[in-house]
């Protein structure tokens, strides 16, 4: 019988260097798109999915994150002397109370790899989601949450899952690549998988992003595979491994994804969330539709 995904596991133990100074005193996953911190998304995704167990793999610096999903006694009190009901609730609301979050130190970023192994002992014998929050994703109108999307199909087919999406050739070096043969609507199965290849070495441009369902039979391989690319336990070649014993799938999820790991994809999903926000979407895109007309202007009277 196919076992139900209870458990996500989201590493959040990186250095965040492409976002420095903003992250030296903050996790990168606290960074906030609109008015929530990316991390905050990526647990709600999950709960959208059903799922019940939150993992965090934690590393120096993540204060913020075990803080944000706990408690603010002071923070509390002070809103309700104050009679500022509705902020009183979106603080005490941050995740249903059926939700457990567990917070697993990683002693060193040794790599995705390493950092998905230390959530074993918490795991067991189950399948369990991977979500790295800064891949920030945002579902097509009319379909459920990415990982949500992620669990129906895991739930018909009882195959580790990975998220894909067609990236330009000369970015391969940024993700995982896969080479893939059709298998049924919006899936593939996998044939290979490679960490960062260079343009010329990738077999295709079919790259995972940052959504992973996993059979835990991949600990086992992620606890031999030794050091790979940048010096990193890295969570490809676990996959890599994995394969050799049992099939995984790609996933072309249907929605939009933003790399806030980067600047610009972090650029993007704000305006993206801005111009959706209950309370800024209408005037923000007013704004952006002003800031559009000024560009028209002047690139026809500067010929630019
Ligand atoms: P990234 O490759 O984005 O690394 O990691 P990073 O350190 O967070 O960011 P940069 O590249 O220095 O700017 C992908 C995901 O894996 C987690 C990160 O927190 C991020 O969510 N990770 C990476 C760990 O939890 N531990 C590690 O040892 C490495």
């Amino acid at each position: 019988m196919i076992k139900k995904v209870r458990k996500a596991v989201f590493p959040v133990a990186g250095l965040g260097s492409r976002f420095l100074p903003a992250t030296k005193a903050q996790p990168k996953e606290m960074l906030p798109i609109v008015d929530k911190p990316l991390i905050h998304y990526a647990v709600e995704e999950a709960v959208a999915a059903g799922i019940t167990e939150m993992i965090f793999i934690t590393g120096r610096n993540k204060r913020a994150i075990e803080d944000h999903f706990d408690t603010a006694y002071e923070l509390e009190a002070e809103l309700e002397a104050a009679g500022k009901k509705v902020l009183l609730d979106i603080v005490r609301n941050v995740i249903p109370k059926t939700v457990n979050c567990i917070f697993i130190r990683q002693s060193a970023p040794l790599g995705l790899g390493h950092a998905v192994l230390c959530a074993r002992p918490v795991i067991g014998d189950e399948p369990f989601a991977v979500l790295l929050a800064d891949d920030f994703m945002d579902a097509a109108p009319g379909h459920p949450a990415v990982m949500a999307q992620m669990t129906n199909v895991y739930a018909q087919e009882g195959m580790s899952l990975l998220a894909v999406q067609e990236v330009p050739r000369s970015e391969t070096k940024q993700y995982g690549i896969v080479s893939a043969t059709p298998y049924k609507q919006d899936l593939e199965k996998v044939d290979a998988i490679v960490e960062k290849p260079k343009p010329e070495e990738a077999p295709s441009t079919l790259a995972v992003v940052g959504r992973y369902i996993l059979n835990n039979r991949i600990f086992q391989y992620l606890e031999t595979i030794g050091q790979g690319a940048g010096g990193e336990i890295q969570l490809t070649d676990g996959i890599a491994a994995l394969m050799q014993a049992e099939s995984v799938l790609a996933y072309r999820y249907a929605g939009q994804r933003y790399d806030c790991g980067s600047k610009l994809g972090y650029l993007k999903a704000t305006v993206a969330m801005g111009m959706k926000h209950p309370e800024t979407g209408a005037a923000f895109t007013e704004y952006l539709k002003g800031l559009a007309q000024e560009a028209h202007f002047l690139s026809q009277k500067t010929g630019k």
